[in-house]
């Protein structure tokens, strides 16, 4: 028999959001004829816009016909997709972003798991407390968070930074060196966000301690308040530690379809065993060409047409009706006396969990009582105790149904 590697055996339980989706469908099977509402894992709902879906279609045309058939594109991705990203989403913002620093990608669920495995099995890995999981089990895989303490529900050698009520969910910054810090921002799953002066803290600090900032901003999209930055290359020498992560999963319908993007910058450093700099970027193209092999042709024609101005109209619509959601629940809930964060910059919203329950029971009541599937706030840390997650990502008619439905629970 293969020996197993023995750090998969340091996961705690299932997944996040498969355990979430079991529970739901023995709900279901239970009782078969509740209308349950699903406002739990950050699915989207609406179609994709139809600009995204005319490029897709003259996309599969292309590939019928052998004069304009492609096979294996660019590992990294084609340059129509990328010259895009770099025009719509950093140019447009005064950033310089080059085309060897953008690597299209399959979703950035990957991206953020695979980035820890080029850097050092000893690198001390620093996360927000509520986290997505994501970021954090992938480094147990790898063999870098030492045991579970199951009092603490929380890994040994992890450095977990609370994000609670107490500091508006804004993590201090780590008290002693972390070499590899996740943030995520807007946040999942606290909706919360930074300011430029408190993002810059995070740079100054890794650039004090020669950290790499691995930044996720899949949801920078929902954000619409001033001085929010989009991007952490809008902070004075970001360029230098900091990795971002982009998708197209919310923003554009694309949880299904399958594109996203990660920007390594030339800039951005690390050191080898014996001291001497290493390009992160070489090691992640290197990385990147031996394990995927490009995302589809017809799915990166989708993503582009996203930067055409038919393209931008019809997202600006998707991202305004989420977060309409965003606001009745918000509202809603903030009407009947509970303690609400999120849902402004973000399509999450955050709640207290009422009358005392733990996040897990809430999580019962609701499925239950309400026939609502949510995501209980300790299922993202130890510090998400208590709390409670939900998406705005339903359809309108769910989205005021679910509302509607807690105004009746006795809460
Ligand atoms: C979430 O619900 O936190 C996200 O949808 C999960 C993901 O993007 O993988």
């Amino acid at each position: 028999m293969a020996q197993i590697n023995q750090n998969f055996l340091e996961l705690q339980g299932s997944y996040l959001f498969s355990e979430i989706a079991k529970r739901r469908t023995k709900f279901i099977q239970e009782n078969p004829n509740a209308e349950i509402i699903s406002l739990g894992i950050g699915d989207v709902t609406l179609g994709l816009p139809e600009a995204i879906t005319k490029a897709m279609h003259s996309a599969v045309d292309e590939l019928a016909s052998p004069g304009s058939f492609r096979g294996y594109g660019p590992e990294q991705g084609y340059d129509f997709l990328v010259n895009a990203i770099i025009e719509g989403d950093y140019k447009s913002r005064g950033i310089d972003i080059q085309s060897n620093e953008v690597f299209v990608s399959d979703g950035s669920k990957c991206d953020v798991g695979n980035i820890q495995e080029i850097f050092s099995q000893d690198s001390i890995v620093a996360v927000q407390d509520p986290v997505y999981p994501v970021y954090v089990d992938t480094n147990v895989m790898a063999g870098r968070s030492g045991s579970f303490n199951k009092d603490k529900n929380q890994y040994e050698n992890i450095v977990y930074l609370p994000s609670n009520a107490e500091n508006n969910f804004k993590p201090s910054l780590p008290q002693s060196k972390a070499d590899l810090i996740y943030l995520c921002y807007p946040n999942n799953p606290t909706g919360t966000t930074l300011t430029k002066d408190e993002l810059k803290a995070w740079v100054d600090y890794a650039k004090a301690n020669n950290s790499i900032i691995l930044y996720d901003s899949a949801y920078e999209a929902f954000i619409r308040e001033e001085d929010v930055p989009h991007s952490i290359y809008e902070i004075e020498g970001a360029k230098e530690v900091a990795i971002e992560f982009r998708s197209f999963s919310k923003t554009a319908g694309f949880t299904g379809v399958r594109c996203a993007y990660t920007v390594v910058p030339r800039e951005l450093k690390g050191r080898d065993a014996s001291g001497n700099e290493v390009l992160v970027n070489d090691l992640w193209n290197r990385r990147h060409t031996t394990k995927f092999n490009g995302v589809s042709y017809v799915t990166q024609r989708g993503a582009a047409a996203i930067y055409s101005p038919e393209g931008q109209a019809q997202i600006a619509e998707l991202v305004d009706y989420y977060m309409t959601n965003a606001a009745i629940i918000r509202d809603g809930l903030k009407s009947l006396g509970l303690e609400v964060y999120g849902g402004v910059n973000a399509p999450y919203i955050w709640l207290k969990t009422p009358s005392g329950l733990d996040s897990w029971a809430f999580f019962d009541k609701l499925l239950s009582e309400a026939n609502i599937v949510g995501t209980p706030g300790v299922g993202f840390g130890q510090s998400g105790q208590g709390y409670f997650r939900l998406t705005a990502f339903g359809s309108r008619e769910n989205t005021e149904k679910a509302v509607e439905r807690i105004r009746k629970l006795s809460l």
